[in-house]
């Protein structure tokens, strides 16, 4: 385990579609180290989800190597890479993908039950899981009677479900609308705090303005990497910035 939890060399993937064969990404060299809270933007075809599939072992790099907390995974059998999946990272999907008919509690607690946590404990770490993200009192209810953004706040809390060191959430507010949003992205900044590493698609500069990085795609090729200033989200830090501030020469 190094420091450098995600580590793409030289990363390719084309699509072979049968007919015609698609770039889907071109030799991206990328580090993520353990508790970044990055930004992926780039236009609508530029390798956005492509990147994300990758990261999450739904997808295999066509050339080149992806390490993820240190193992190779193209060295993964099928079975392996799904357990890699289920421990090692947490998906959050712009459509919430949750199961519907459904409560919120059985749908924070699946991950669990494929990582085999016997049904109390299970039971038991996805209520503190859904009052965490503030949906203490909706445990029985079903997605089609949550609002959306409440509907990805149970997404998020099924995401760390198994204590996973990576999240990955795919334009996660581009279903919801700006306060919700900026909830949804306030909890991502929370959780990044406490030292997950979260990776975020978007198309809004308002949402990758949370974020600590940026990282832009263009035409499948990684085009600019840079630090971020992350917005001011509460009074309280604001202040703190203001008397550090006052501090700077
Ligand atoms: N399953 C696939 N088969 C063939 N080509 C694909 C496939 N998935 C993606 N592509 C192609 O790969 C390129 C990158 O697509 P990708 O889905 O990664 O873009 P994106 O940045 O996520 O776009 P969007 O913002 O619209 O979600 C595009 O040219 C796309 O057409
Ligand atoms: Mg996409």
């Amino acid at each position: 385990m190094g420091e450098d939890l995600i580590k793409l060399v030289d990363m390719v993937k084309v699509y072979d579609t049968g007919t015609i064969k698609v770039l889907g990404l071109h030799r991206v060299n990328l580090t993520i180290k353990r508790g970044e809270f990055v930004a992926i933007m780039g236009q609508s075809g530029s390798g956005k989800s492509t990147l994300m599939n990758v990261l999450g072992c739904l997808d295999r790099p066509t050339m080149g190597h992806y390490y993820l907390d240190g193992i190779d995974t193209a060295n993964l059998e099928p079975d392996e890479l799904s357990t890699v999946r289920n421990r090692k990272i947490g998906f959050v999907f712009q459509s919430f993908n949750l199961i519907s008919r459904t409560s919120a509690l059985k749908n924070v607690e699946l991950p669990m039950t494929y990582a085999h946590v016997n049904q109390k404990a299970r039971e038991q770490r996805a209520k503190e899981l859904l009052e965490r993200v503030g949906l203490g009192t909706r445990y029985e209810h079903m997605p089609n009677e949550l609002s959306g953004g409440q509907r990805q706040r149970v997404a998020i809390a099924r995401a760390l479900a198994n204590q996973p060191p990576l999240i990955l959430a795919d334009e996660p507010t581009g279903n919801l609308d700006t306060a919700s949003s900026v909830e949804i992205m306030e909890l991502f900044s929370q959780l990044h705090k406490e030292g997950a590493t979260v990776v975020v698609v978007t198309h809004e500069e308002d949402i990758a303005a949370f974020t600590e990085r940026i990282i832009r795609f263009r035409d499948g090729k990684l085009v600019s990497d840079t630090k971020n200033k992350p917005q001011i989200q509460t009074e309280e830090e604001a202040v703190t910035m203001q008397k550090e501030g006052s501090h700077a020469d």
